[in-house]
């Protein structure tokens, strides 16, 4: 179980307050688990975390073998809750670099369709060059600008290298059973598909093919990542205080409404950074609505300790942190012993540096505290893959819970539409004339 600690943040709330909130936590959770809240046609996840592996998990992982051998190169195509957990559960497990030394076997990961930069874009086609490649097209829509304009592309260079039938082989689309463009295209193309059921909202799909074809294809193990998804559904299904699901939900919303509006996530691991960005996507787009919601930000420490750490020692008190830790690697490193000892850290040598980031870690926590800040703390434990299910349903969780509390609805994003609507006015997409 994720262990969370709220000691550190008595001093801007107090434990009755906290219990005070039991009902609400409560009914939230039922809310949710019976279904009859705002947005309750999206509760599929909910239930996606199965004990034994499903026919389209078999598909995805033999889809993966297939990539796997004939590829150098696989492209992930797709945007927010289409993008950022595959990423998220790649990086976290496999570091930032992954890719260096990658290919044909066990082939590099890159993403298309995540924006519209041309450099992005002209980077990727020289990646690509003299590659052997597939993509997944994942859109749950169909329809969204950035990866349809990527999908075309991508799709008309493999055609041209493999021949149109070649290409079919190496072309997945992750879309919508029934519904959109993708599907369509897919349907007449004759292209694999996975499916994103219509009651599972992007930013809660990690668990789908849009999470699990992309990990299965980095190597990573996706029965045990369901396993750990499964127990953690068991785990957290728990209606108490002693569920950290709760705590977690019910101490941000008390300190939100102290007045801390803005939460920072913080791990002291730099391939937690796009696990980050899934989670910014996941609480921003399911509490950010009707004027209300605590403004999730992500910080990587101890290199952020030397850019935002002032602002959060020392600025405006309306900020909480929640520091994330995982327990060391097996492989440590030790400090070594210098003769000369010119840059002084002799005090350290023979220390690990696991030993180091964990005095870091306590010497930033007592710090911030001090300065005003309150801290919740989660302790994972060892990051492996049946971690990553566990922490994905763990935050899922907690953010359905945390919304409801808030009074919004987790599962919708009508916001996301203005600036597509202005954007498409622009370029004079039919239909959006003024
Ligand atoms: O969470 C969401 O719903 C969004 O971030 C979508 O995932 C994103 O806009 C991509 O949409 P689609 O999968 O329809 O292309």
């Amino acid at each position: 179980m994720i262990k969370v600690d709220i000691s550190n943040v008595w001093g801007q709330i107090s434990l009755p307050e906290l219990l005070a909130l039991e009902k609400e936590v409560f009914a939230a959770h039922n809310t949710l688990t019976e279904g009859n809240g705002p947005g309750n046609d999206f509760l599929g996840w909910l239930d996606l975390p199965v004990e034994s592996p499903t026919e389209e998990m078999k598909r995805i992982q033999l889809a993966a073998e297939k990539i796997r051998a004939n590829s150098d190169v696989f492209v992930v195509i797709g945007i927010g809750g289409s993008y950022l957990g595959p990423r998220a559960a790649i990086e976290l497990l496999q570091g930032c670099n992954h890719n260096i030394g990658k290919g044909k076997g066990n082939p590099q990961i890159f993403y298309a369709g995540n924006g519209l930069s041309t450099r992005y874009w002209n980077e990727l086609l020289r990646l690509l060059e003299g590659k052997d490649f597939s993509i997944a097209i994942i859109s749950k829509s169909g329809t969204t600008t950035e990866p349809a304009i990527a999908t075309r592309a991508l799709r008309a260079m493999l055609e041209k290298k493999y021949g149109v039938v070649g290409a079919k082989d190496r072309i997945f689309a992750i879309t919508d059973p029934c519904k959109g463009a993708l599907r369509q295209m897919a349907t007449e193309e004759g292209w694999e598909t996975f499916v994103i059921p219509p009651s599972v909202g992007g930013r809660y799909s990690v668990l789908t093919a849009v999470g699990l074809l992309p990990m299965a294809v980095a190597g990573i193990d996706i029965n045990a990542v369901m396993s750990g998804a499964f127990d953690a559904k068991q785990l957290y299904n728990l209606r108490s205080f002693e569920n950290p699901v709760w705590q977690y939900a019910a101490v941000r919303n008390l300190l939100y409404r102290r007045g801390k509006c803005i939460e920072i996530l913080e791990s002291f691991e730099p391939g937690f950074k796009m696990m980050g960005g899934w989670w910014q996507q996941l609480f921003g787009e399911s509490e950010g609505k009707d004027g209300k919601g605590i403004f999730p930000v992500t910080a990587e420490f101890t290199a952020d300790l030397h850019s935002l750490g002032q602002m959060i020692q020392q600025g405006e008190r309306n900020i909480f942190e929640t520091m994330v830790r995982f327990d060391p690697p097996a492989d440590r490193a030790v400090v070594s012993a210098d003769w000369k000892d010119l840059d002084g850290l002799n005090y350290l040598a023979g220390k690990t540096l696991d030993f180091v980031d964990e005095q870091a870690f306590r010497g930033t926590l007592a710090a911030h505290v001090d300065g005003g800040v309150p801290v919740i703390t989660m302790d994972m434990g060892q990051l492996n893959d049946t971690k990553l299910g566990e922490l994905f349903y763990f935050f899922e969780l907690s953010c359905g819970i945390s919304a409801y509390m808030l009074g919004v609805n987790p599962f919708n994003q009508p916001g996301v539409e203005f600036y597509k609507r202005n954007m498409f006015q622009l370029l004079g997409k039919p239909g959006y004339e003024k």
